[in-house]
């Protein structure tokens, strides 16, 4: 290669192929993540600085693409076959002695492998490189799929081999470890989205979703298990030897796959996996079992999409069903109000089963579950379980609906609960449930930095009722520390001290101690800017607070409520006594630090630099105000693009319209603004 960039370029995607193969497929990377990442990152550079050498297989472009329009169907050069089943020894059994008539009475080894359940996938290689990713489909028309998975780590972009295959197609299932699904559902059951059944679900959505980013980052994964063709590649006789040919290319093949030599040997295979696959890390549902020789293969042949080569021993089922008999609580550290099922305990592949989970009101009400209702139950892998749905036909008019409670369970505040938030809150920061999380919170660096108090004593300190709430940190006294088991007599004095020493924190510290939802350290800084005390603060309605630049209607609320908790004006009113108050002076803005009192905004349309709402609180912080309709006293109507009616309404009323150069320069140059429209003088 006579260009050096591209050589440079052809020898970090080696490099970065090579790790990338150790790291996903082999799972042992022989370079530590930081040297990984300083060689993706040097490709990233000149890929950026050289567009033209930029490649769909190169390793940066395993970062998804932006939304597709649809997926395009693509013909299965063979169909992708389906299994029969088996459910027991005896069925086993059959089957065996049906293939072994057919071979006359051969004896044959059995590939044994466990059957993942996911989506099965079909890629096809040319010339090395990963050309086209596709799922099944109805078997003989699947779906184009290849921008998604060529996210998926472990799939190769480019084969190993010297040369590789000039044709190759391969066969695997695609699959979302448990770890990624948990993960998953938490975060969408955080942001109050409709939760994913089970890995499988999840990672057939993941696959099928037209925004490849989203595959990216769901951490899918891949087993490769049929090699299908190779064109005019020699290859070898058996499955098993296709399989060590597959790993040698770069495949992730399974390491637990067996050949078994006897129908016993394959039992004994389906019965260590049986308990097995608990300890996997993602879902198998059974074991496949498949003849070894691909000539008993060809001479076997299918039935319909059957191979009679090959068959699915299946796990018994992992559900099961029983009576919901109530429905619990139980209050989260942050306060969440957590539903679960209290079942009649029953067995679900060999664990009992007395909870399940039940995620939030939302989930119950969807899925429509009543208290007396007999209810099917899953135990997804490891997952904790869950009630999948209601058995409606076998309802008796019993049932009861469920309604979250109004007080917290736990110490009887008043529940809130927020429209973007999918959980109900206990708003009491005092309550027991979420006191250790809280004081560990206040003692905290950042908050009111109390050393020597760390998350074991804060345990113990409330375990032996010396702390109930925060301000009673403040009137500990050295010998009731020093009745505790393993104090000594330095820690104590350390600690009271600095319990002292935390009286002189600063008002924006105190105000994140509290752990008031939604008041992180910047917001409080932000308050501080209008309030010069707790004192002030505590009675200030929401719309003065949303006054404050940053402030939205969002925190706004969480500070009022939080301040209408009586146990919490009585924590505050205790911290005030004990000495904890800081005061600080309130810089009442001049005139010219606020340029822009008295001026209306509203800003419309999209700005390239920045959002509404940042423009909006810009405008704030000058002073000025920002409203959302154009009227007769809006002095600037910044307008992005695709501004629509407001624009309009602001043409016909004469508004001053300010595009986003010009607006940004306003910013720049505040005093510029002027409260009316320049008049003409009079003559
Ligand atoms: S072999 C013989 N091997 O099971 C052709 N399939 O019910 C069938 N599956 O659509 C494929 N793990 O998605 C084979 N180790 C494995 C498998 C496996 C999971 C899936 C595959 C197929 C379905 C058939």
């Amino acid at each position: 290669m006579s260009n050096p960039i591209a050589a440079r370029v052809d020898e970090l995607r080696k490099e970065l192929t090579h790790h990338n193969h150790r790291y996903y497929v082999l799972d042992d990377p022989i370079i530590s993540d930081g040297e990984y990442d300083r060689l993706i990152e040097e490709l990233r550079g000149i890929e950026a600085e050289h567009p033209e050498l930029l490649t769909p297989d190169s390793p940066t472009q395993r970062v998804g693409a932006a939304p597709a329009e649809g997926f395009t169907q693509v013909q299965h050069q063979r169909p992708m076959l389906s299994l029969g089943n088996a459910f027991d020894p005896e069925g086993m059994e059959a089957w065996h002695r049906r293939v072994s008539g057919l071979l006359d009475g051969a004896s044959f080894p059995m590939a044994c492998e466990l059957k993942i359940d996911g989506l099965a996938v079909s890629l096809i290689y040319r010339d090395g490189k990963l050309v086209q990713g596709a799922t099944r489909g109805d078997g003989t028309t699947g779906e184009d799929v290849t921008q998604n998975l060529r996210t998926v780590r472990s799939i190769p972009l480019e084969l190993m081999g010297d040369p590789p295959p000039s044709y190759l197609e391969v066969r695997g299932e695609v699959y979302m470890p448990l770890e990624s699904f948990r993960r998953l559902n938490e975060q969408r059951a955080e942001r109050g989205e409709q939760l994913y059944a089970n890995p499988r679900n999840s990672g057939a959505g993941t696959i099928r979703n037209l925004d490849s980013r989203v595959t990216a980052d769901r951490n899918m994964q891949i087993w490769v298990y049929s090699l299908i063709d190779a064109g005019d590649h020699p290859v070898p006789e058996n499955h098993w030897e296709s399989l060590e040919w597959l790993k040698s290319l770069g495949f992730r093949v399974n390491p637990n796959n067996r050949l078994c030599q006897s129908i016993e040997e394959v039992e004994e295979y389906y019965q260590s996996w049986l308990e097995g696959r608990h300890g996997l890390g993602y879902e198998a549902d059974g074991v496949v079992v498949k003849v070894n020789p691909f000539g008993y293969q060809d001479s076997l042949g299918i039935v319909g999409r059957e191979p009679r080569w090959a068959i699915a021993y299946k796990f018994p089922a992992e559900r099961a069903t029983t009576r919901l008999l109530d429905i619990g609580i139980n209050v989260g550290r942050t306060g969440s109000l957590n539903p679960y099922a209290m079942l009649e305990p029953v067995v679900v592949s060999g664990a009992t089963v007395r909870n399940a989970s039940l995620h939030n009101e939302e989930d119950i009400n969807r899925k429509d579950i009543r208290i007396g209702d007999w209810v099917v139950v899953e135990r997804a892998g490891d997952v904790i379980p869950q009630v999948v749905a209601p058995i409606v036909e076998r309802r008796t008019g019993a049932e009861k609906t469920f309604a979250m409670p109004e007080h917290c369970p736990i110490c009887a505040t008043e529940v809130v609960k927020d429209d973007d938030d999918a959980m109900h809150r206990c708003p009491n920061p005092s309550c027991p449930a979420q006191f250790v999380e809280l004081l560990k919170h206040f003692v905290s660096r950042g908050a009111m930095d109390i050393e020597g108090l760390g998350e074991r004593w804060c345990g113990i300190l409330i375990e032996e009722g010396l702390v109930k709430d925060l301000a009673d940190l403040y009137s500990l006294r050295q010998d009731q520390l020093l009745e505790l088991e393993r104090m000594g007599d330095i820690l104590a004095a350390k600690i009271i001290a600095n319990i002292e020493e935390s009286k002189q924190r600063s008002l924006p510290r105190l105000l994140f101690a509290l752990g008031i939802f939604h008041v992180g350290s910047e917001v409080a800084e932000l308050l501080c800017q209008r309030y010069s005390s707790l004192g002030a603060l505590m009675d200030a309605p929401a719309s003065e607070l949303t006054e404050i630049a940053g402030i939205g209607p969002k925190i706004a609320e969480s500070i009022v409520s939080y301040f209408a908790v009586d146990a919490n004006r009585a924590v505050i009113d205790k911290l005030r006594e004990a000495g904890v108050d800081p005061q600080h002076e309130v810089v009442i803005p001049t005139a010219d630090e606020m340029p822009w009192s008295g001026l209306t905004f509203v800003v419309t349309g999209t700005l390239s630099s920045m959002t509404r709402r940042d423009a909006e609180g810009r405008i704030k912080l000058l002073g000025g105000a920002a409203t959302s309709s154009v009227t007769r006293k809006t002095r600037y109507l910044v307008a992005g693009a695709s501004a629509g009616s407001k624009l309009a309404t602001a043409e016909r009323l004469g508004t001053e319209v300010l595009d986003e150069d010009a607006f940004l320069r306003l910013l720049e140059n505040p005093s510029d603004a002027v409260l009316e429209p320049e008049l003409p003088l009079a003559p």
